[in-house]
């Protein structure tokens, strides 16, 4: 029997904007699911397309328990965790003797088999690796991680990743030299919030700069902006969608010891408060 488990991500920037050759900043977060995995020759039934996937990719049969702490379908990356955590699992369980480096190569093939389209690297490699990354096209640059206080709000509204992928291309295509644009002055706060990692209050500031043009995006909703609007109005230095958006998490930057409230505040507008903070380790042995 192995025990693998993986954290979860945030976006901080770049959502949506990764997918057309810009950069984007993540970094992996609390809390992280568990996975379990035991050579049986009367195997479970797989409990998802991921799970089905890590086992045909190894051509073996096994069954699998997931714990995981991370709500599901709510842009905070638990298909990307519940993948590599079981791509880990069976490695581990049936000697295949993989790095971590192949694994979050398959979890990101099997992403993009699963989700049936484009799906960016960046989930895969935070929840592999844990810290902080700049991530583009297929590159990762490692970042120094920092001491952000992190409060996400799930709106609890379910949302389709590939749906908000492909409203933004359609939208992209109606209105290019509307969108386009768009897409730069992401990466423009990208590029800009590299020079300004240690400064929580100009991070906010692009963040919330970001929350504006994901509106443009048309991947906003109304609950979202309740949430963001909410942890900005108790102190947050800056609150955005993270993820896909139109449903799923918002996540807030804020100084640490106004998180609770910020949760409060988050909790009184119907959102699921996580107050968190960043993982440094990726995959673990449990
Ligand atoms: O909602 P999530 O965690 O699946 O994030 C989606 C982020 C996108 O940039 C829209 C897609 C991607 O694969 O990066």
């Amino acid at each position: 029997m192995a025990t693998w488990s993986a954290p979860g991500k945030v976006f901080l920037f770049g959502e949506h904007a990764v997918l057309y050759q810009k950069p984007g900043i993540a970094l992996a977060i609390r809390p992280r699911v568990y996975v379990t995995v035991r050579r049986t020759n009367h195997p479970h039934q797989a409990k998802s397309p991921y799970i089905d996937q890590c086992f045909r990719e190894f051509g073996v049969k096994g069954s699998v328990y997931i714990n995981s702490q991370l709500p599901s379908s709510s842009g905070l990356g638990s298909s990307a965790a519940v993948t590599v955590a079981t791509l880990a699992a069976i490695n581990d369980e049936f000697d295949m003797g993989r790095s971590r480096e192949q694994i979050a190569e398959m979890a990101w093939k099997i992403e993009k088999k699963v989700q049936k389209g484009r799906a960016s690297a960046t989930d895969t490699t935070v929840s592999t690796y844990g810290g902080m990354f700049l991530i583009k096209e297929g590159t990762r640059k490692r970042l120094a991680p920092q001491n952000y206080h992190l409060v996400i709000g799930n709106s609890q509204i379910s949302h389709s990743t590939s749906r908000m992928v492909e409203k933004v291309a359609e939208l992209k295509q109606k209105h290019p030299s509307i969108i386009n644009p768009v897409l730069d002055s992401i990466e423009a706060i990208v590029m800009d919030a590299m020079k300004h990692l240690d400064e929580p209050v100009y991070l906010g500031k692009l963040m919330d700069m970001n929350h504006n043009l994901l509106e443009t995006l048309g991947v906003g909703h109304p609950q979202l902006s309740r949430l963001v609007l909410a942890a900005r109005s108790t102190g947050a230095f800056g609150a955005k969608i993270t993820g896909a958006g139109g449903g799923g998490c918002m996540v807030a930057l804020a100084p640490k010891n106004i998180r609770a409230r910020i949760a409060g505040a988050i909790e009184v507008f119907d959102g699921r408060a996580i107050i968190t903070c960043i993982d440094t380790e990726g995959l673990r042995k449990e």
